[in-house]
């Protein structure tokens, strides 16, 4: 039958009773049928939702031939009747469940052949072989909503920035290697051979001229590419919902803004109302509470500080480490006493991996205390640092004794993986806060020399500028981050808008002028020419989405994403080149 005439009426998962007795027409993929001999019923699957066709023998023989001769994954266009379905065919698993089509013309659009797995959100299939048929990954009704889901945040992005009077500019992707810390993605140049070009770590030197340049409120939403090491939160091309403002002298100007999109785009989402302010945490305190400066305050087991407690005892360990100006810091999980030898194990094994070279511990249970260490302390000093810890009975205490970063970053750990263990997360709720005033330096081991923490455009807390050149690591920076559910899903800073200190920024990172001139050349020159103060932050967009669908795979939030080893499985990329174009660009291999 050919339906080329009429157009479809509505989606299908949009008919309810409302529609019963008028026409319809509808399109999309069969998601199922079921052949009932005289009667066939067909799922047809859009991206709104199913709606169930009706085809009767009885009423007509020829059209019933066609439908029963329909397979999964065909596309139909079909015309008809919406009825009220029979009261015990009624399904109230499917918002579509009280209505179906009665169909009365047919016309197949497509044949499918049998896809290598069902297009359904129950099948438990292998990730690479939907990667490699990511097209028909993404017919499953989950992938579906969630990239509905990130439309909408792109939607509700867009018409907030522009009523807050924000101008949407692009930057290019042709550029130079900007610094936001990771490997850049390079094109080669034909033009001029032996050049390149590096594709935009982020918009951040393009937005800032573009303030230099009077264009006063920018965002972007818009890509960035970075070589770094891929993670479940992480992929090499990624998207910013990028912004910057002029005037902009305090922290709190670009906050405010951040915070008023953010809660737009909760509100049209999800739904839900956040307050009109977030939760503000300085830096050094979510380092010393959580361990982290990405905290997930869903739960306790923060960290406390026993270095002074310990102080003096014999046991080699902690002396050693309060000796060499380390701190000896512990978490107290409460009630978890119960905990097996192999959990504990296990628990050794995360603080080793984040650099710890050990853990001690004290199991309080009800036959008595457990500690390896507790030989090493007098009673009363014992007492102290149960009580110091807050111990009942119950509880089990972990240590770590190092240097303040590797204590953190281990007792970090811990603690997430603690609560993850034992379901302590409230995953239904949200845990939204800026964390501020992070130090604008930290020291590179590896390099003996200092480095930019958030990226050297970054300002310095006007106070702390006097100890920018006695003690560097002591200044803080005017940046912030938004951290939700332990992401960190944006930042951003005030920047450095005098030409004289950002010339003492690069040189404290320890860049030669020539390497100034080389790499930021054109950047610093504009800071000749008046520079309104200014400041921004950039939201990953990736991020957002899976904090607001509640998946813990970046994958499932990009259309066409990479695998862990940044492959494109579909397209299967990256991949030779022809031997011409080598020559072209003047490569050799
Ligand atoms: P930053 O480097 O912190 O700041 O990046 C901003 C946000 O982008 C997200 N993000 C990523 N998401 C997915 N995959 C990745 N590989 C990835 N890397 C970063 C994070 C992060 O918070 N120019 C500055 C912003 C500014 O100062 O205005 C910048 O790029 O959610
Ligand atoms: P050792 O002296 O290496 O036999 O360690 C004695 C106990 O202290 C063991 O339970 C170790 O796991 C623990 N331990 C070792 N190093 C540390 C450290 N840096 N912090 C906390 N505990 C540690």
């Amino acid at each position: 039958m050919n339906l080329s005439n009429v157009k479809r009426t509505k989606m299908c998962g949009e008919f309810t009773l409302n529609d019963v007795g008028s026409r319809a027409v509808v399109t999309g993929f069969v998601a199922k049928s079921r052949n009932l001999g005289s009667i066939l019923f067909i799922d047809l699957r859009d991206r709104t939702g199913i709606l169930q066709l009706n085809f009767d023998s009885s009423r007509d023989r020829e059209l019933f031939e066609i439908a029963a001769s329909v397979r999964n994954e065909y596309v139909l266009k079909v015309a008809g009747v919406i009825r009220q379905r029979g009261e015990k065919n009624v399904n109230p698993n499917m918002p579509t469940g009280a209505v179906e089509l009665e169909a009365d013309a047919i016309d197949v659009l497509s044949e499918a052949e049998t896809p290598p797995f069902m297009i359904s959100d129950m099948q438990n299939v292998g990730e690479n072989l939907r990667l490699k048929y990511r097209y028909l990954d993404l017919r499953r009704p989950s992938l579906q909503k969630i990239l509905m889901t990130r439309a909408a945040i792109v939607g509700a992005t867009y018409d907030y920035m522009t009523k807050r009077g924000f101008l949407n500019i692009e930057t290019p992707f042709l550029g130079k290697s900007t610094p936001e810390g990771a490997r850049d993605y390079l094109v080669p140049s034909r033009v001029h051979p032996g050049e390149f070009y590096a594709l935009p770590q982020s918009p951040q030197l393009y937005k800032q001229l573009l303030m230099i340049a009077g264009f006063d409120r920018y965002f972007q939403v818009v890509k960035c590419f970075r070589d770094e090491d891929l993670r479940a939160n992480r992929q090499p091309e990624f998207t910013q919902i990028d912004i910057e403002m002029s005037y902009a002298e305090k922290p709190e100007d670009v906050m405010k803004e951040a915070e008023g999109l953010i809660r737009e785009i909760f509100k049209r989402t999800v739904g839900l109302k956040l307050p009109r302010s977030f939760r503000r945490l300085k830096w050094s305190e979510a380092m010393s509470r959580f361990g982290s400066d990405k905290p997930d305050t869903r739960f306790g087991l923060e960290l406390k500080d026993v270095t002074k407690v310990v102080k003096g005892s014999s046991f080699g360990v902690f002396e050693q480490a309060t000796k060499r100006g380390c701190s000896v810091r512990c978490i107290n999980a409460k009630g978890l006493a119960g905990m097996t030898r192999k959990e504990i194990d296990a628990f050794q094994e995360v603080v080793k991996e984040y650099g710890a070279k050990g853990m001690a511990y004290v199991q309080w249970r009800e036959e008595g205390i457990t500690c390896s260490f507790k030989k090493f302390f007098d009673d009363d000093k014992f007492e102290a640092l149960l009580s110091a810890a807050g111990a009942e009975k119950g509880d089990i205490l972990f240590f770590v004794a190092d240097r303040d970063k590797t204590v953190f970053a281990a007792l970090g750990a811990l603690r997430l993986a603690v609560a993850k263990k034992y379901n302590l997360i409230d995953e239904k709720q949200f845990d939204i806060l800026w964390v501020t005033e992070f130090p604008l330096y930290e020291y590179d081991e590896e390099e003996k020399r200092l480095n930019a923490m958030h990226h050297p455009f970054t300002a310095p807390v006007p106070g702390d500028l006097k100890y920018l050149d006695k003690n560097p690591l002591k200044v803080r920076a005017m940046a912030y981050d938004l951290v939700i559910n332990g992401q960190e899903a944006g930042g951003g800073s005030i920047r450095i808008h005098t030409p004289a200190l950002q010339k003492k920024m690069f040189e404290k990172i320890s860049l030669t002028e020539q390497d100034i001139n080389e790499r930021f050349g054109f950047f610093v020159e504009a800071f000749r020419y008046g520079v309104p103060p200014h400041g921004g932050l950039a939201f990953g967009l990736d991020r957002l989405v899976m904090l607001l669908t509640g998946t813990d795979n970046i994958k499932d939030v990009i259309a066409f994403p990479k695998n862990q080893s940044a492959v494109g499985l579909m397209e299967n990329c990256p991949s030779e080149v022809e031997k011409k174009q080598l020559d072209e660009l003047g490569l050799k291999l």
